[in-house]
C-alpha cells in the first residue's frame, strides 16, 4: 500500500543563504562520451554523480575505458577510435543523453570495425522517439534494428558499410540530441575525408548544439557550420584530450534556486556557486526569464545572487525554445504572478521524460490552479488559494523538483496548505541532494516542521518502527534513547557514577556529537555499537532519572526538529519534548515477546545471553522508567496505542503511515 515513499512539505518561509550545485548533465555525459573517443588519460573535475552519468560510466566502461573515481575527480583512461570490445549489451536507464549519443558513436565504429552492439533503458526509454538519428544513421549506411518497435529502443547496432559521398540528413525539429549525437560521433568517419551534417527542418534548443560544438572544440575538433542547417567535421579530424576539464554547474539546476530566491530572497539573496554569466549552457538565460518575472540578479563569473524584485510576480509570455529544461521551472514561478503567464514554443516537452506538458498541467490543476495546454505551449493562471495535493512526479526530476516550488504559497497570502511530493527520490537523475540543499537555505520556524513520536518501553521495536516510517517520509530520525545512552558511556569513561547527577548533567551538556545516518560519533569515535552494550543501557537507565540529566537533553533532542520532519522515538517524546506532535504513536509489545527480540538480537552478534535475565532486566527497567518522577514512561493523552507482539515491522509501518495519511488534509487518487 504504502510502496512509494513520499515527501510531505508544510509551508515554506523565506530563504537565504548559498548552495553549491552539482556538475551539469549535459556537459558531463557529453565530456564522458568525448574522453572515451579520445586516446590517452582525461581528468574530470566535479562531474555529475548521477543516475545518469552513471549509465554512461558503466557503458564507457563495458567498452574498455579504465574509470578511476577519485573525491571530486574522475580519470578515464579512453578507448580511442576503437572500443576494446566488439559486443556489447548496454543498459542506459532513461538518459537520452547516453542513448542517442552512444547510438551514433556505435552505430560508425560498429561499420568501421565490425561489431554488434545492444542498446536499452528503462520502459519509459523505450517510448522516446529515436527514430530521426535511426534513420539518419541508417543513410549513412549503419545497420540498425529497431528490436520491439520501429522508431524506438530497444537497438541493435551491427556494422554495414559507411558511405559519406552525400551529406547526413537530420531531422532538427524534434530534439536537439540528434544532431548532437550525430556531431560527437562522426569525427569518428573523417579518416578519408570531411564528413557533412544537414538539418532538416527548423532546429530547436540551439543553445545544447552550442555546448556540444564548444566541448568538441575543447577535444580539438574544429565543426564548421553555415547558420544552423549545414555542419562540416574536417578531414582527419581527431579527439585530443585536453587533460583537466572542470565541469560547469548545471544550469537547469540552477533555475530552482533563482526561482527560490525571486519568491523567497526577501531579506537576504540566495546565492548560488557553480554556475554563473560565464556559463556555456543556454539554460543560464532563465537568468533573463526571471529577471522578466521581478528577480533581482547580480551575476559573477560563476556565481549568481538572486533576491525578490518585485511582489507578486510579474506575469510573462515568452517563446521558451531556447530553455526547454529551465522553462518548467516558469510554470510554477507562474501561480505567484500578477497574471496569466504564457510558455510558447515547448513541443519538446512532450518527448522527455514523460510527457512534460501534460505533467505540468494535471499536477499544477491538483493545487487549485487554473491551466490551459495545447501542443506546444501551456498558460499558467495565478493562484490565490492553494490546495493541500499529494503529488505525482512521473519518475521525473524536473517535475519534483519544480513542484517543490509550489511550497511557498503562504509569502502571497495563502492558507497554509500541504503538498506531498511521491517518489523524491526521482531527482537522482540529476540532483541526488536537491530536496538538501533546498531545506539548507530555506527558514521555517521550528515548531511548524512535523513530528511523529514513537515513545514505548526498551525493546519495543521504536527504533525500527521510527526508522522505517522516517525513510518512507522523507524525514529525520531522532533515537532519544541512544543521547542517554551515550551520556551514560561518556559518563563511564570520565568516571562519573551514575548518582552523581551535577556531574552527569555536565556531561550531558559538553557531550561531542556527531551523526552520520544511524552512525553515532563521540568525540570523533564511532560508539554505534559500544552504545547498544547492555551495561551502557542499564546506565541509561538510571541515569536518565535526574531532573538535570533531562534538562541538559533537552534542547539537544529539539533540535532534531528540522526540514521536512523528523520521527522521534524515546519515552517522553510525545509528552515532553514535542507536546504538538502531528502524530503520537505508543508502542508496547508483551515482555515476553521483547525479551525473545533483544535475545536474537544479540545471539545474531554472537553475543551469549539468557532469555530469563534479559527478561528480568527487561522489567526492572520499564519499572523504573515508569516510576520515576521525572518524565516518566507513560503514553500521551493523545496518543495512539500499538501493541506489535504479534505484529511484523512492515504490518507496524504500514498502520503507522496510515495514521498519518488520515491526520494529511489531502485523499491520496489512483
Ligand atoms: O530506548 P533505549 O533503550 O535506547 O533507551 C535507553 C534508556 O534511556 C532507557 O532505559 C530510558 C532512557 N530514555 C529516557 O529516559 N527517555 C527517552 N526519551 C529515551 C530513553
Amino acid at each position: 500500500m504504502f510502496a512509494i515513499p513520499a515527501l510531505d512539505l508544510v509551508p515554506l518561509g523565506a530563504a537565504a543563504g548559498t548552495v553549491r550545485l552539482p556538475g551539469s548533465k549535459s556537459i558531463s555525459n557529453r565530456l564522458l562520451l568525448l574522453a572515451g573517443l579520445s586516446e590517452g588519460e582525461t581528468t574530470l573535475v566535479d562531474l555529475l554523480d548521477s543516475d545518469d552519468t552513471r549509465v554512461m560510466l558503466d557503458a564507457l566502461q563495458a567498452l574498455g575505458c579504465r574509470i578511476e573515481p577519485d573525491g571530486s575527480t574522475t580519470r578515464i583512461v579512453g578507448f580511442g577510435g576503437r572500443p576494446a570490445v566488439a559486443a556489447a549489451d548496454l543498459f542506459l536507464g532513461n538518459a537520452g543523453t547516453a542513448m542517442r549519443p552512444l547510438t551514433a558513436a556505435l552505430a560508425v565504429l560498429a561499420c568501421e570495425h565490425g561489431g554488434d552492439y545492444r542498446l536499452r533503458g528503462v520502459p519509459r526509454m523505450h517510448e522516446r522517439p529515436i527514430g530521426d538519428l535511426v534513420d539518419a544513421l541508417r543513410g549513412l549506411g549503419c545497420s540498425i534494428d529497431c528490436t520491439v518497435q520501429e522508431g524506438y529502443p530497444p537497438l541493435r547496432l551491427r556494422g554495414g558499410q559507411l558511405d559519406l559521398s552525400r551529406p547526413v540528413r537530420v531531422r532538427g525539429d524534434v530534439s536537439s540530441q540528434f544532431l548532437t549525437a550525430l556531431l560527437l560521433a562522426l569525427p569518428l568517419a573523417t579518416a578519408q575525408q570531411a564528413v557533412q551534417i544537414e538539418v532538416v527542418g527548423e532546429l530547436i534548443s540551439k543553445p545544447y548544439i552550442e555546448i556540444t560544438l564548444n566541448l568538441l572544440a575543447r577535444f580539438g575538433i574544429a565543426v564548421q557550420r553555415e547558420g544552423w542547417s549545414r555542419f562540416t567535421l574536417p578531414q582527419g579530424s581527431r579527439y585530443r584530450t585536453p587533460g583537466v576539464v572542470p565541469v560547469e554547474a548545471d544550469a537547469s539546476s540552477a533555475s530552482y534556486f533563482i526561482a527560490l530566491g525571486a519568491l523567497a530572497g526577501i531579506d537576504a539573496p540566495v546565492r548560488i556557486e557553480g554556475v554563473g554569466a560565464d556559463s556555456i549552457q543556454g539554460d543560464i538565460r532563465f537568468v533573463e526569464a526571471a529577471q522578466a518575472m521581478g528577480a533581482q540578479v547580480h551575476s559573477e563569473a560563476n556565481a549568481l545572487e538572486v533576491r525578490r524584485g518585485a511582489w507578486p510576480l510579474q506575469a510573462i509570455d515568452l517563446d521558451c525554445n531556447h530553455i526547454p529544461d529551465a522553462a518548467m521551472t516558469l510554470a510554477v514561478m507562474a501561480l505567484y504572478a500578477d497574471g496569466p503567464s504564457t510558455l510558447r514554443n515547448i513541443a519538446s516537452w512532450r518527448v522527455k521524460e514523460t510527457d512534460r506538458i501534460a505533467a505540468m498541467a494535471t499536477e499544477l490543476r491538483k493545487i487549485g490552479a487554473t491551466v490551459d495546454e495545447g501542443t506546444d505551449f501551456i498558460r499558467v493562471h495565478p493562484l490565490a488559494q492553494f490546495r493541500s495535493a499529494s503529488l505525482h512526479t512521473y519518475d521525473d526530476h524536473r517535475m519534483a523538483m519544480c513542484l517543490s516550488l509550489a511550497a511557498f504559497h503562504e509569502l502571497k497570502g495563502s492558507g497554509p496548505a500541504t503538498l506531498r511530493i511521491e517518489d523524491p527520490k526521482c531527482v537522482a537523475k540529476t540532483f541526488p541532494d536537491y530536496f538538501e540543499a533546498l531545506f539548507s537555505v530555506v527558514s521555517v520556524e521550528r515548531d511548524r516542521v512535523p513530528v511523529i513520536t514513537i515513545d514505548g518501553p526498551t525493546a519495543s521495536g521504536k527504533g525500527t518502527l521510527a526508522a522505517s516510517v522516517a525513510e518512507q517520509l522523507g524525514y529525520h530520525t531522532l533515537d532519544s534513547g541512544s543521547l542517554y545512552r551515550v551520556t551514560a558511556l561518556a559518563a563511564r569513561r570520565a568516571g562519573v557514577a551514575a548518582d552523581n547527577e551535577s556531574a552527569l548533567a555536565q556531561v550531558a551538556a559538553g557531550l561531542k556529537l556527531r551523526f552520520e545516518g544511524t552512525r553515532v560519533f563521540l568525540e570523533g569515535d564511532e560508539v554505534t555499537d559500544a552504545l547498544r552494550e547492555e551495561a551502557v543501557g542499564t546506565m541509561a537507565s538510571q541515569i536518565s532519572v535526574w531532573p538535570a540529566v533531562r534538562a541538559a537533553l533537552h534542547e539537544l533532542q529539539c533540535s532534531f526538529r528540522r526540514l521536512p520532519g523528523l520521527v522521534a522515538d524515546g519515552r517522553d517524546m510525545g509528552t515532553v519534548i514535542f507536546p504538538d506532535a502531528a502524530l503520537k504513536v505508543f508502542l508496547t509489545a508483551s515482555a515476553a515477546a521483547r525479551a525473545e527480540r533483544r535475545h536474537k538480537q544479540l545471539i545474531s552478534k554472537g553475543i551469549s545471553a539468557s532469555l530469563d535475565s534479559l527478561r528480568a532486566d527487561l522489567e526492572a527497567r520499564d519499572a523504573r522508567d515508569r516510576s520515576r518522577s521525572t518524565a516518566p514512561l507513560k503514553p500521551a493523552e493523545d496518543a495512539l496505542e500499538l501493541d506489535n507482539s504479534g505484529m511484523t515491522i512492515g504490518d507496524s509501518v504500514d498502520l503507522v503511515l496510515g495514521w498519518w495519511l488520515q491526520r494529511r488534509p489531502f485523499v491520496l487518487q489512483g
